[in-house]
């Protein structure tokens, strides 16, 4: 990477975006969601050796949704490894977050872990595998971000509930074929619980860096993950953390990332670092309009992808 400026950057980005129309629309399907202010914009770099880098409403907690969704995959490959595999699988989608069309053809195995699906049978395993699984499934992202105070919110949870006919027909179709062992209720709850939970962007970035250190954790210099664990998530997030978007994301940005409902993306470029946007207005499939083009303009401007 040349010698670059990140303020610059930051700064030159935001010109940029700033004029821009944006088609974009918030997420109003969670009826919690749509009371935020769609305008706010933030973004947060944390770099391995330069340090912290920021712009706009970066330190703004936000609902991150399905960025989420690394976080308990992570939790889920630490209690059963490979075992996993035979549950989710790891291939990309191409359909929408939310889709049904595969399941039924693929025998309720759902095609990855970040499609809602996929999310669903992996809370289904921490409902298995944990006596406590909000607690102790909170208190891993807490420990990963090294932030105790992180939070979920039980109005985005409870709204969600109250408008889950899809997730539930997910999980439904998915318990016929078996691939559901718990309770219905109380996965679908863990899992609104897990979308739920809010950071900002500083929060986001620095939470995800054990993906951009091979699985060490920032602060204590301890094992989250293997360096072959961290590989196989960051593959996983390239190939499906956009869902049907994800060729688009790595043709544009090139770096593994994962985006979510509320209007977040964060992606790592490993060895090097993490960056996470906010910007709550989302394009039609259902990934931040803004985010996505301050992503592709940050590698595009620095000149440096994973490609
Ligand atoms: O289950 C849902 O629909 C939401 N809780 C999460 C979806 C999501 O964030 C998709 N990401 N772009």
């Amino acid at each position: 990477m040349k010698d670059i400026n990140f303020n610059t950057i930051f700064n030159d980005i935001f010109i940029e975006l700033q004029p821009m129309e944006n088609p974009g629309v918030a997420a109003s399907y969670i009826p919690e969601l749509a009371k935020i202010d769609p305008d706010k914009f933030g973004i947060h770099l944390s770099h391995v050796d330069k340090g912290d880098f920021y712009q706009g409403d970066s330190n703004e907690r936000f609902s991150i949704q399905s960025i989420s969704k690394v976080f308990s995959l992570t939790l889920a490959m630490r209690l059963i490894g490979g075992n996993l595999w035979s549950r989710v699988g790891v291939e990309p989608s191409g359909t929408a977050f939310n889709s049904l069309v595969q399941l039924e053809v693929e025998n309720g195995i759902p095609r990855n872990p970040f499609i809602n699906a996929g999310a669903i049978v992996v809370c289904d395993v921490l409902m298995t595998y944990l006596d406590n699984p909000k607690v102790e499934l909170l208190d891993f992202i807490r420990t990963i971000a090294n932030n105790p105070s992180l939070e979920y919110n039980q109005r985005v949870a409870e709204s969600e509930k109250n408008t889950s006919d899809r997730n539930k027909a997910l999980i439904y179709l998915m318990r016929d074929f078996g691939n559901i062992h718990n309770d219905v209720d109380e996965v679908l709850d863990l899992y609104f619980y897990l979308c739920s939970i809010e950071m900002n962007c500083c929060e986001l970035a620095h939470s995800f860096m054990f993906l951009v250190t091979a699985g060490m954790d920032e602060a204590s210099g301890e094992m989250i993950i293997s360096p072959s664990q961290a590989k196989r998530i960051n593959a996983i997030m390239q190939l499906c953390g956009f869902y049907d978007e994800a060729g688009e994301f790595a043709f544009k940005v090139g770096l593994p990332g994962k985006s979510g409902v509320g209007g977040g993306i964060v992606a790592v470029h490993p060895g090097k670092y993490a960056i996470a946007v906010w910007s709550p207005r989302l394009n039609r499939k259902g990934n931040s309009y803004m985010g996505m083009k301050a992503l592709e303009l940050f590698t595009t401007k620095t000149e440096d992808s994973i490609f």
